[in-house]
């Protein structure tokens, strides 16, 4: 069975080099020029653990090839797994499937007789309907499939190879056995698998994600209440989290949640519920949204308390990425903040171990800087954003030495305020008490 995947961004390349490590041959289809020579010569477009090695594995074997052709990807694959992107749309909350559409009406004309297509992209419900109309006028005898992705950024190989499920979305039982083939080494491993319909497939992929976002949302929104009665939050989720039925996981109170997936997917199910006539549950992820905006605007808010005036301040930014373990900026909480105390006046510094280039040419009059160290030199507040391993080791005795204001606000609730506060620190967490 040879597999072509259509899109290497983030998923896609992580898609191709997993398929290509579970024994296939693999051709991925990127059409941006500069994106596409990075991945030819074996390299990952991005920062994420364990891809490169497994990408230039299976580019050297030649296992694994890259393309712009979509006439050379028909001619090849038996399967094609779309994997393109579904941005927010530019005027509207809504999600953008350009790409989707015109990747399938590319790819159509060329596939060969019985071609299995399988969706991977995150999708409105009702679109997988739609590509099988669209597949039928160019492609009658091709097949399609629905098989959304999970995988986290900083645990894409590993959710990639060893996923907590599988879910295939089919309208016919032959689709079912050839996605069984195709993950024949995943299922050896017990994967559980759901095999439904396009529309629950689609939505299985959104509802993950909005749970996920609500329950951050749930948590921070928690934080506030804290806030206002002298609770602690953390020691409040710690609790929570023994419950099993509830679980500890993203229950992280802090500056809320940002990525490529979280922020642009509640967005998109909460327009789509809309369109749908499913009013509580566009008002439950308006919320969800509202409260994830308002825990950013807080930490500005805290920031003009603890600096008494904003403009003319100077002030540290621990984080750029949107989490650790990622060199990703797409709706970065930390930038958010750090672009918004720029605007209104402050002299602001930033320091990322990895996502550093890509906020230097996101927000280029942001100061950047090679070393947390650094970036707190005579700062009058410290900003803690992305909770980087290596901010946690930070001695702030030692940095205490270098800034002008022993002041820092953790908006990740990890570090140990205890620690900060016998240094002389003043510290404030986000609903901490
Ligand atoms: C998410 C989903 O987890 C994944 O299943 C889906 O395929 C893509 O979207 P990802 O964007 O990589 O993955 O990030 P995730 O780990 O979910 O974190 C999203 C955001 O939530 C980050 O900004 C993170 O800092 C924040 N977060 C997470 C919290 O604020 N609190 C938490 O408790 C957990």
């Amino acid at each position: 069975m040879r597999i072509t995947v259509i899109g290497c961004g983030y998923l896609g390349t992580t898609h191709a080099a997993g398929m290509a490590e579970l024994g296939y041959e693999v051709l991925g289809v990127e059409v941006s020029p500069t994106q596409l020579a990075t991945l030819t010569e074996g390299r990952a477009p991005f920062y994420e653990p364990d891809l490169e090695p497994l990408l230039r594995r299976h580019v050297d074997s030649g296992a694994l090839r890259f393309t712009d052709s979509y006439e050379e990807a028909g001619a090849f694959g038996d399967v094609h797994f779309l994997c393109v992107g579904t941005p927010q749309q530019a005027q509207g909350l809504g999600a953008d499937l350009s790409q989707v559409e015109g990747s399938v009406r590319s790819l159509a004309p060329h596939l060969r007789d019985g071609a299995l297509v399988v969706g991977k992209s995150t999708v409105p419900v009702g679109t997988a309907e739609r590509l099988a109309e669209i597949l039928a006028e160019d492609a009658p005898s091709a097949r399609l499939g629905w098989n959304p992705e999970f995988l986290r950024e900083g645990y894409a190989v590993q959710d990639t190879l060893h996923p907590d499920r599988l879910v295939f979305g089919v309208s016919e039982p032959s689709v079912e056995s050839t996605l069984r083939e195709v993950y024949a080494k995943v299922l050896a491993e017990d994967t559980p698998v759901v095999v439904t319909d396009f529309a629950t497939a689609e939505l299985v992929k959104v509802s993950a994600n909005a749970f996920l976002a609500t329950k951050i949302s749930f948590i921070n929104a928690v934080a506030e209440v804290c806030e206002l009665t002298g609770a602690d939050v953390v020691d409040l989720a710690d609790a929570l989290g023994h419950d099993n039925r509830i679980g500890r996981r993203f229950l992280n109170a802090g500056v809320g949640f940002g990525g490529g997936c979280l922020p642009k997917d509640v967005r998109a199910f909460q327009h789509r519920a809309g369109e749908l006539g499913a009013d509580h549950l566009m008002s439950l992820l308006r919320d969800v949204d509202a409260i994830n905006t308002h825990r950013r605007e807080s930490v500005v808010s805290q920031a003009r308390e603890m600096l008494g005036t904003i403009a003319g301040s100077r002030v540290a930014v621990l984080g750029a990425a949107f989490k650790p373990d990622s060199d990703d900026i797409r709706d970065s909480p930390a930038l958010w903040v750090a672009g918004q105390l720029h605007l209104a006046g402050a002299q602001v510094s930033v320091h990322d171990p990895q996502a550093m280039d890509n906020a230097r040419k996101r927000f280029p009059t942001l100061g950047y800087v090679d070393s947390p160290v650094t970036a707190c030199e005579d700062a009058d507040l410290v900003l803690h954003l992305t909770e980087w391993p290596q901010f946690r080791e930070i001695d702030p005795q030692e940095l205490a030495s270098v800034v002008r204001r022993r002041q820092v606000l953790d908006g990740r609730n990890v570090l140990d305020p205890a620690r900060w506060r016998a240094a002389g620190w003043t510290f404030r967490g986000m609903g901490r008490r």
